[in-house]
C-alpha cells in the first residue's frame, strides 16, 4: 500500500538518504518537538499527534479496509514518521507492525511515544522488499507517469483512487494537535528551524488547496517470484 502524491507541473523527486536534509525541518526537527511537547503535556492519547500524514481516523479506517487489517497481520509502515498510524492499527485491529523511516529523529520519537513499537531507520528505496525504482514515500509524480513507473518497478495496481475527502478531523484529534503546536510555538517560536518548518508546511497546504498536489491512494501487489 502506498500513498502517492500527484503533482501537477513540478518534477517528481525520490527521497534518498543524502536527500534527508530536505525532510529535516518537518520530519526531523519538528517531529522531535512534537514528541517532546506531546510527552510534556501528558496527553492521554498520543496517536493523533503522531499521525502526520493520515491525520484523520476516517482515513485510517479507509486504509485499514484496503489492506484487510486483522489481528495478527504483519504490516510494514514505510515512512512511518512518529508511528501514529502503526499504533492505531495495533490498537484498533490487533495488527503487528514494523515501521521504517529515513529520519532518525522520527524513529526516536516513535519509540518514545509508543515504547512497544518496532521502528528502524532506513530508506524504503534500499529495502529488498520494495523494488528499488518504485515511487515510494514522498514520491511526487507528475500525472500520467505513475502507471508507467509502477509497471517498470514490477508492481501490479489492484486499486487506484484519489484519497477520500474526509473533512476535518473530530475534536478529539484536532485539540491535542493544536495543543502541541501551541506548545512548540511557545517554546521555539523564535527558532529559525521553527519558522522554516512553518513556511514549508504552509507552502504544502497552499499547493494542496490550489489542486497542484493531489493525494492518491494505491493498492499495489508485487508478484511473488518462485
Ligand atoms: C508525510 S510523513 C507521514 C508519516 C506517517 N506515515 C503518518 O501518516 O503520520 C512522510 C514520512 O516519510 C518519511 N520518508 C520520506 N522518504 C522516505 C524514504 N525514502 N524512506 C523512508 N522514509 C521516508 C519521512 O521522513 C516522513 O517521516
Amino acid at each position: 500500500m502506498m500513498l502517492s502524491w500527484h503533482l501537477r507541473g513540478i518534477r517528481g523527486d525520490r527521497a534518498m538518504p543524502h536527500q534527508a536534509r530536505w525532510l529535516e525541518a518537518e520530519f526531523g526537527w519538528h517531529a522531535e518537538r512534537v514528541t517532546e511537547a506531546g510527552l510534556a503535556l501528558g496527553l492521554a492519547d498520543l496517536v493523533p499527534i503522531a499521525c502526520r500524514g493520515s491525520s484523520h481516523p476516517a482515513l485510517l479506517d479507509h486504509l485499514a479496509r484496503l489492506i484487510g487489517a486483522r489481528p495478527g497481520q504483519t504490516v510494514l509502515d514505510g515512512g512511518c514518521g512518529l508511528g501514529g498510524p502503526m499504533a492505531w492499527l495495533t490498537r484498533e485491529h490487533g495488527c503487528s507492525t514494523v515501521g521504517v523511516d529515513l529520519m532518525p529523529s522520527a524513529a526516536r520519537g516513535a519509540r518514545r511515544l509508543f515504547p512497544s513499537s518496532t521502528v528502524v531507520v532506513a530508506s524504503l528505496t534500499a529495502l529488498p522488499l520494495i523494488p528499488a525504482d518504485a515511487p515510494v514515500a514522498n514520491a511526487f509524480t507528475p500525472p500520467g507517469t505513475l502507471a508507467g513507473q509502477l509497471a517498470a518497478a514490477g508492481l501490479t495496481v489492484l486499486a487506484s483512487a484519489r484519497a477520500p475527502d474526509v473533512g476535518s478531523a473530530p475534536a478529539a484529534w484536532r485539540e491535542p494537535i493544536l495543543a502541541v503546536e501551541r506548545e512548540i510555538a511557545h517554546c521555539h517560536g523564535g527558532d529559525p528551524r521553527y519558522q522554516l518548518e512553518a513556511r514549508e508546511r504552509a507552502a504544502f497546504g497552499r499547493l494542496q488547496l490550489s489542486g497542484r498536489i493531489v493525494p492518491w491512494l494505491l493498492l499495489v501487489e508485487r508478484p511473488c517470484s518462485s
